[in-house]
């Protein structure tokens, strides 16, 4: 997104990425948003539906400290990245080095406003474009002229494989990354599950997204596990994030996600 586009922020409408902002106790979501995961709420329980972002919120946190501080990760694409919120993936990648560059990519243009302010300095970048258009993203001066696709670099799908239908190829817009990327690049995804989860669930989390701006697909264990297909996973592999190299005791144990991260 340039100054000069229109933001197009959609106001009547819930979007995954305020959603998502409001489960994990954020400020920067509307009433429809809330309306939405009211639903959610009311099916599932206000619990489950929090504990689960959180969920992999700390996943994503601990992932990217691992692909940082252990594999010497430099380069991050954070794609779906959501709103601003604590502990983002260029604070966690400049503990290791500052130096690290971070581009976040998400469809909602709220992300580019917000992200201006709070997360844009001379190694991070905002680009609002959409994942199943991989070219959009591939081809993007703002990502091509300040990340360097011959070198080591993660892609981190984060919580947004489930906002794909099996119509737009998921495996061939993970493949579309996996091919620019150098070997000893990394990718890091985690997904909302039917394993583990009851039928009426499934059905709150269809009800909770059935006017959001993407659709929600919930797919099974083999399904997500096919997404790391071309890498190879490191350990533990494909498991629920709470038990993804776990750092801490007390956090949020759900069956609602399964999550990995994995080396081409
Ligand atoms: C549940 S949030 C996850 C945020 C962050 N990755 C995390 O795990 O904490 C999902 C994000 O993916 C974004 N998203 C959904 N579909 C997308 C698409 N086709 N392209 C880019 N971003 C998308 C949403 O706008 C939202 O911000």
């Amino acid at each position: 997104m340039t100054p000069e586009e229109p933001l197009n922020i959609p106001l009547g409408v819930p979007t995954a990425a305020r959603m998502y902002d409001e489960a994990l106790g954020g400020k920067d979501h509307f009433e429809v948003d809330r309306a939405a995961n009211a639903k959610l709420y009311d099916v599932i329980g206000e619990n489950r539906v929090r504990s689960t972002a959180l969920e992999n919120r700390r996943f994503l946190g601990r992932a990217v400290q691992y692909l940082s501080r252990e594999c010497g990760i430099r380069q991050f694409l954070d794609v779906g990245s959501g709103l601003p919120t604590a502990r983002n993936t260029h604070q966690i990648a400049k503990e290791a080095d500052p130096a690290s560059r971070v581009v976040y990519v998400d469809i909602d243009p709220i992300v580019a406003v917000h992200g201006r302010a709070l997360l844009a300095d001379d190694t991070t970048r905002i680009v609002t474009a959409d994942m199943r258009q991989p070219k959009t993203i591939l081809d993007n001066p703002e990502v091509t002229d300040f990340l360097v696709f011959d070198e080591p670099l993660a892609v981190l799908f984060v919580a947004v494989f489930h906002f794909v239908t099996p119509a737009e190829d998921p495996q061939g817009i993970v493949a579309a990354f996996r091919e620019r990327q150098a070997p000893g690049s990394y990718v890091a995804i985690s997904h909302l599950t039917t394993d583990g989860m009851s039928e009426e669930e499934q059905q709150g989390w269809h009800a909770g997204f059935a006017g959001a701006t993407v659709p929600l697909v919930l797919r099974s264990e083999p399904e997500i596990r096919g997404l790391f297909d071309g890498y190879r996973l490191v350990e533990p592999g494909v498991v629920r994030p709470c038990d993804w190299r776990p750092d801490e005791q007390d956090w949020p144990r759900t069956t609602s996600l399964f999550g990995g991260v994995a080396r081409l």
